[in-house]
């Protein structure tokens, strides 16, 4: 079936947030007195903020109210961070891509766990580029379940096998994959090395490049 829609992951692919989940979560980190490393965060990529705060926590345990104070604390932190953003910080090549692909007559939805999604596409200043948005209030199972995407899908009124996921992070290549979605891997090859086409970055990559590789 040929291509008619595109879904795009936010954080890590639109724009570089995962540097901020990253600081944040150091930030709460530290004042638990956790060792936490940039390495650890990249297994964080893409994965929703409890799960994100256990694996973060490594098998320490909290009392719920605590755990839920916690969460608050580095979503704190994060949104001070991104307070920061602006129409600057889309990735190199994100914003051409997105005007290519409406401008070829294609759908594009945003496919985010993030439940602060909506925010910074307002800050990026992208909002009405997109037809559809399904983030981290829209489905009950995340990445890597097909869930998400497949409810992006729903809202463009398309089948997953016309729609390409653009993705960062090994739950959401996994995640597309599931849902039999045609899947860009947007990293090196150890984490998103899964997906049907797997680029650096999106700098100078054109919508027919992507279709051609994808659909042969
Ligand atoms: C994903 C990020 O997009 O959203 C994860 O890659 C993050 O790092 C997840 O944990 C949930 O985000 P938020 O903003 O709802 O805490
Ligand atoms: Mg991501």
């Amino acid at each position: 079936m040929p291509i008619q829609g595109f879904i795009f992951d936010l954080d890590g692919v639109i724009t570089d947030t995962a540097e901020y989940h990253y600081r944040a979560w150091k930030r709460l980190a530290d004042e638990l007195g956790i060792p936490f490393t940039r390495e650890e965060n990249e297994a964080l990529r893409g994965i929703p903020r409890r799960e994100s705060l256990l694996l973060m926590l490594k098998g320490r345990s909290y009392p719920e109210d605590v755990l839920t104070e916690l969460m608050e604390r580095k979503n704190g932190y994060y949104l001070e961070f991104i307070r920061e953003i602006s129409p600057c910080d889309l990735l190199p090549g994100a914003r051409e891509l997105l005007h290519e692909i409406r401008a070829a007559g294609l759908k594009i939805a945003l496919g985010s766990a993030s439940k602060n999604a909506r925010e910074v596409l307002e800050r990026l200043g992208i909002t009405d580029l997109f037809d559809a948005i399904a983030d981290g209030y829209s489905v009950t199972r995340q990445k890597p379940a097909p869930d998400l995407f497949l409810h992006a899908a729903r809202l463009l009124d398309l089948p997953p096998t016309a729609c390409v996921v653009v993705e960062d992070a090994t739950a959401g290549v996994e995640a597309a994959l599931a849902g039999g979605f045609y899947v860009v891997g947007i990293g090196p090859q150890e984490r998103v090395g899964r997906a049907h086409l797997v680029i650096p970055s999106l700098s100078g990559i054109r919508l027919q490049d992507i279709c051609r590789r994808l659909e042969q």
